[in-house]
């Protein structure tokens, strides 16, 4: 029997129904939440998958992941990866494989880091040339951190007065700036093992229970396609395997907004019954192929063509204007 292991915080309505799912197919894999204490090194583990769904806010379980890696077990998503990427760097290599996104600048903190001070700074141009931003970004424009998540830190500005008076209340977090995508439509896409997406239709000014659209208008085929292309280029690129992606479509192009979330809300009471039948049976198959078919090495880990160094070439940069 092969054992696939959950890993949870808060959340309750997912991971239940996941294991329920996966056990009740009767395949030669079943699944449990996982149970630890304290960890020796190179511990070996029960489990041959585990499925991450709270290390971002646990140190301990990060730490604990990597362990169980080098043990082989196959740890969904990879915590390495997840520990390295941020915001900022998926945009911009988004840009690279020609997935369209809104232009975005990554911003020096506002306060210094603890355990920092001016000298700490001094590789930096101050004060920043901001109309050379706001030229290249306009308004209005979306202020976020280069890494975050649930809204937390998002910020809409209309001008420079709103735009420093937000960065004031940012103190020591890494920002962006990011140009507005004005959008007609705003998908949302669960993409499970690179392979399996949903597109759910998202209306992200609405309250929070109302934001998963209810029996939306179908989506055109030539922007349902480019969408899931989309989601195929960036998932194998970063080398997720349950990721939601975020897109605001805007004049008929859909803009990668928000596509590195390794641990997506699946919560029956947010995503609505439909999604949330579809997230459990498509989640419960492909572990249960992770758990029966996949030699769990760190050999075939799955890192995603960046860190495999298949997407990157050198290239010269522009020739400094005097
Ligand atoms: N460039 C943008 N254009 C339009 N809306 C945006 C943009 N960036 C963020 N938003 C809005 O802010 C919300 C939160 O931003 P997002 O990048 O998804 O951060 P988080 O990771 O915290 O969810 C998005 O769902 C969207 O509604
Ligand atoms: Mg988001």
């Amino acid at each position: 029997m092969k054992k696939i292991g959950i890993l949870r915080g808060m959340e309750t309505t997912f991971p239940e129904a996941l294991i329920d799912r996966i056990n009740s197919l009767n395949t030669e894999a079943t699944a449990e939440f996982i149970q630890v204490g304290g960890i020796k090194m190179d511990e070996l583990y029960a489990y041959d998958v585990i499925l991450d769904r709270i290390s971002q806010d646990i140190p301990f379980y990060r730490a604990m992941l990597k362990n169980a890696s080098l043990s082989g077990v196959h740890v969904i998503n990879n915590p390495f990866w997840w520990s390295a990427d941020d915001k900022f760097f998926g945009y911009s290599l988004a840009k690279k494989l020609g997935v369209p996104v809104p232009k975005t600048v990554l911003l020096p903190h506002k306060d210094h880091p603890p355990d920092t001070n001016s000298n700490s700074m001094r590789n930096l141009i101050f004060p920043l040339n901001w109309q050379e931003i706001f030229d290249y970004i306009g308004f209005p424009a979306f202020m976020k951190p280069h890494s975050g998540g649930g809204w937390k830190d998002v910020y809409k500005v209309n001008d420079p007065g709103e735009l420093f008076s937000s960065y004031g209340k940012t103190h020591t977090l890494c920002m962006t700036l990011q140009e507005e995508i004005d959008f007609t439509h705003y998908y949302r896409c669960y993409c499970i093992g690179k392979k399996y997406i949903r597109i759910m239709e998202y209306a992200p000014k609405q309250p929070h229970h109302l934001r998963y659209v209810q029996n939306p208008d179908p989506i055109p085929p030539a922007l349902e396609s480019e969408i899931k292309q989309h989601c195929l280029t960036l998932c194998n690129a970063l080398g997720y395997d349950f990721n939601t992606l975020e897109f605001a479509v805007r004049d008929g192009i859909p803009y990668a907004i928000d596509f590195t979330n390794p641990s997506p809300d699946a919560d029956l009471n947010s995503v609505g019954l439909e999604n949330f039948t579809w997230v459990v049976e498509t989640a419960a198959e492909f572990l249960i192929d992770r758990a029966l078919n996949y030699e769990t090495t760190l050999k075939n880990y799955n890192s995603g063509e960046f860190a495999e160094g298949k997407i990157v070439k050198r290239k010269t940069p522009p020739a400094k204007k005097k």
